[in-house]
């Protein structure tokens, strides 16, 4: 079977690169950029990943310029961009303007890589570095207002390479123009989703072979797809669930679990209230990759107690994990790649689980839009396999903690931040917390910039844009939906209290959800608290999303009553202010930790 390989350079997107393929009818495969090719000519093209350095850079990933001369057609993409230009007598540069987020892309009609997508095209960027001179036998064929250079070909080598990222979903267009890329290479169409749940049944057989399988089931998408395959693949005589409540699940979540199990038939499951050990682990707990890491070691050490009392044989069983593809990505677990957040399978005694091969993943090369649709294949109701998504260590990502030292910011940054939002009417202040982020493949830490003044979703977008994209302290932008008065830092840690009111805030936005009819149009909706007052009461924010496999995320923006009567709703349950989190992904993360 021909196949095209994906170099991966370490950026974010590596993998949804393959996924895209796939869901292109193409079959692709992975590949470190440092090895060389296999000449056996299945090879039909090349894609060169983005990735977190630069090409000048003195660490950056080793690469084997014999990938080029395969002569199939190869595509670079963001750093594959700047790669294929130096690589073949070009330059890049630090550029000017850093770019994170939308673009509108006017290209070259006569480029095949463009054929039959409108113009322009809205295009997602996420770079520091551009293309400052061209290479030899390469010319521009697409341009966007800050970047000369968005798109380059070698019509005679079927040599491209593009800027913008066409494998998020926010490159409205994208999907389009890999699959002209795919024509251009000319490799068949012949590899289909459909066939891939046996596929994964026999390896899982293969990889479990003589042993039975543990598996912590939070009860969310991933990890309740992860039960299904493996009761389908081994017989539940070989499979054990355990659901742990860390004391960061939803409202009434654990019980939800429990029931529904128990109407589809799963009887190999058990249940055990953790929350007191969590809790005292993560108190005076503040740093968020701390709170992440002491969250994953504990549902570890809560299930080794477990399969003790049940007297497990460990030598007998393997651990399973409903870990899909970005866990690994975002938590640094390939080679070139950065750490944005560990995940909760992630931490380090997994990984050394992983080494010693008493780890099984069945979904770890899936996005959680192949995880759904496998999900479907096996059965599953709708209402589960479309249920939003949750994070595994639970509202303790969405419960944001601080000590007696706040952040603050530069003068000089809320000066011209102020500048940037004053301009389109609006009054500016940092939030004195930080959150979470990814920018040009890398992570950021920093405070977001709470915006006052009239509800325009189209004017806040473009500041939610702007603003990072300029100003490096910043890298999220809120707007105040409700609550007056100056913000003011406080103390807060993981605590029951803490807790209860964020899931009575989080139980009320899912209400919401559903009573207006939005569910089904959001793909996530996180709450969360921050040690920040308003009028002496903990400030929430909502950040609902659009997305398809949470790579990339558009916020979404909401009505404008509906919205008024969910602020009076978290207003009545003790919030002191309701922000409305503008920022799409990057610069944000979904989560804000
Ligand atoms: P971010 O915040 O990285 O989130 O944009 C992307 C998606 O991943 C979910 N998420 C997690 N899921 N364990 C999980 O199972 C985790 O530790 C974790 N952290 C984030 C998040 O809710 C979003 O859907």
């Amino acid at each position: 079977m021909s196949k095209i390989a994906v170099l991966d350079f370490g950026g974010q997107y590596a993998h949804l690169i393959a996924t895209r393929l796939r869901g292109l009818g193409v079959y692709s495969e992975i590949h470190l950029p440092g090895s060389a090719p296999a000449r056996d000519g299945r090879f039909a093209g090349v894609i060169f990943s983005g990735g977190p350095s630069s090409v000048y850079a003195e660490d950056r990933p080793d690469f084997d310029t014999a990938w080029l001369e395969l002569d199939v057609p190869v595509l670079g993409l963001c750093y594959g961009h700047h790669l294929m230009t130096q690589s073949q007598g070009g330059t890049v540069e630090r550029g000017k303007v850093h770019e994170f987020g939308p673009a509108e892309l006017e290209y070259d009609k006569n480029c095949p890589l463009f054929k039959g997508i409108p113009h322009p095209s809205r295009v997602w960027m996420s770079h520091g570095d551009e293309v400052t001179n061209l290479a030899p036998g390469f010319k521009a064929v697409g341009w966007t207002k800050d970047c000369q250079y968005a798109a380059l070909e070698n019509a005679a080598k079927k040599f491209y390479s593009l800027q913008f990222h066409p494998e998020v979903v926010h490159s409205v267009d994208g999907e389009a123009m890999l699959s002209n890329f795919l024509d251009i290479t000319g490799i068949a169409r012949d590899w289909n989703m459909g066939s891939y749940a046996p596929i994964l049944m026999e390896t899982i057989r293969k990889t479990a072979e003589g042993r039975k399988v543990f598996l912590l089931v939070s009860g969310g998408v991933d990890s309740t797809v992860a039960f299904a395959l493996l009761n389908k693949a081994l017989g539940p005589d070989r499979v054990l669930g355990l659901h742990i409540d860390n004391g960061m699940m939803r409202l009434r979540e654990s019980e939800a679990v429990m029931d529904y199990m128990a109407r589809e038939g799963f009887d190999n499951l058990r249940v055990v209230d953790a929350t007191a050990d969590f809790l005292s682990a993560l108190e005076g707990m503040t740093e968020p990759e701390k709170k992440r890491k002491c969250i994953g070691q504990v549902f570890l050490d809560v299930k080794d107690v477990e399969t003790a009392k049940l007297g497990l044989n460990p030598d007998e069983w393997l651990l399973a994990q409903g870990t899909i593809y970005p866990d690994t990505i975002e938590s640094g677990g390939t080679k070139n790649s950065e750490v944005i957040k560990t995940h909760h399978n992630r931490v380090d005694a997994i990984l050394e689980l992983i080494e010693k091969g008493l780890i099984i993943e069945p979904l770890a090369e899936l996005y959680k839009d192949e995880v759904r649709a496998l999900g479907e294949e096996l059965g599953l109701p709708k209402e589960l396999v479309w249920r939003h998504p949750f994070p595994g260590p639970g509202l303790g990502v969405r419960l944001l903690c601080q000590g007696a030292t706040a952040p603050e910011a530069p003068t000089e940054s809320v000066t011209k931040a102020s500048e940037l939002a004053g301009a389109a009417g609006y009054s500016a202040s940092a939030l004195p917390v930080k959150s979470v982020g990814v920018q040009g493949d890398g992570r950021t830490y920093a405070q977001p910039l709470c915006l006052d003044g009239k509800l325009d979703w189209t004017v806040l977008e473009k500041l939610a844009v702007e603003i990072p994209n300029q100003v490096r302290a910043f890298n999220r932008v809120v707007w105040r939906a409700a609550g007056v008065g100056p913000f003011v830092a406080v103390e807060g840690y993981m605590t029951r209290d803490r807790l209860d009111l964020l899931r009575s805030l989080d139980a009320a936005v899912t209400d919401w959800m559903i009573a207006e009819n939005v569910y089904d149009k959001i793909w996530q909706m996180p709450v969360a608290l921050l040690p920040v007052a308003c009028g002496g009461k903990e400030v929430v924010v909502l950040r609902p999303v659009e997305s398809r496999e949470a790579m990339t995320a558009t916020f979404w923006p909401a009505d404008e009553a509906a919205l008024g009567r969910l602020c009076t709703r978290l207003l009545e349950l003790g919030a002191g202010s309701v922000l409305y989190d503008c920022t799409h992904k990057p610069p944000g993360t979904i989560e804000w930790e």
